[in-house]
């Protein structure tokens, strides 16, 4: 078990990182669709309460995988990335970097669009019942329209990202027979 990543293996704090982000993220995109999915036009207290106890976890986990994202990137400024296998090509390994660059701009970018979603419309972002972070703005309605916009897409870009991001890492593991998954699995070494 190393804390920093070798030539053929990542160290387990890019690891740990690596799937804390990945369960916080999965985490926020499910409640928040099951958030939405409740039929607020009956209205009643109970479904008010759990819609906006949803909104409150989404923002929780939105903000765990901002964090876990920052501490990544500062990391990773230290730590050196595990060799490719030689079997992959030029636009491969071109393709690989291109998304990995874009996983880590489109989770920023989601969650500050998030937050600064949440500080237009005058609220404060809860974690689980904290509320020290500051606001982004003050409250401005047409703002935080155009921002709820591009959360939502800017969320689905990254939706679609991470799970081409999925099946490649399924592709190199079950096709190209190599150990880039293995790689990043916990406990593999
Ligand atoms: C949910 C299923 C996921 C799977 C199966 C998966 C799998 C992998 C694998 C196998 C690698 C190693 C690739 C290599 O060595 O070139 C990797 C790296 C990476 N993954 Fe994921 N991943 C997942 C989710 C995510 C999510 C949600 C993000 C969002 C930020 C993400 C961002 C990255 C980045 C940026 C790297 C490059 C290594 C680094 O800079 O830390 N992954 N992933």
């Amino acid at each position: 078990m190393k804390f920093r990543s070798r030539h053929d293996a990542w160290g387990n704090l890019v690891k740990l990182l690596h799937w804390l982000t990945a369960i916080f993220i999965l985490a926020a995109v499910a409640i928040i669709l099951n958030a939405q999915s409740i039929d607020l036009s009956i209205d009643t207290e109970n479904r008010r309460l759990i819609f906006r106890t949803g909104i409150y976890r989404h923002e929780a986990f939105g903000i765990l995988a901002l964090a876990a994202v920052a501490v990544r990137m500062v990391w990773r400024l230290f730590d050196k990335r595990p060799d490719l296998p030689a079997t992959m090509g030029r636009w491969e390994i071109a393709a690989s970097s291109l998304t990995h660059g874009a996983l880590y701009v489109l989770a920023v970018a989601a969650c500050m669009l998030g937050w600064y979603q949440v500080s237009s419309n005058g609220g404060l972002v809860h974690v689980f019942g904290w509320t020290g972070l500051p606001t982004l703005t003050s409250k401005d309605e047409h703002i935080h329209e155009v921002v709820a916009f591009w959360h939502e897409w800017v969320s689905w870009i990254f939706v679609g990202l991470i799970a081409f991001h999925a099946l490649a890492a399924l592709k190199h593991h079950l096709i190209d027979r190599d150990r880039v998954l293995r790689s990043m699995l916990p406990f593999s070494r």
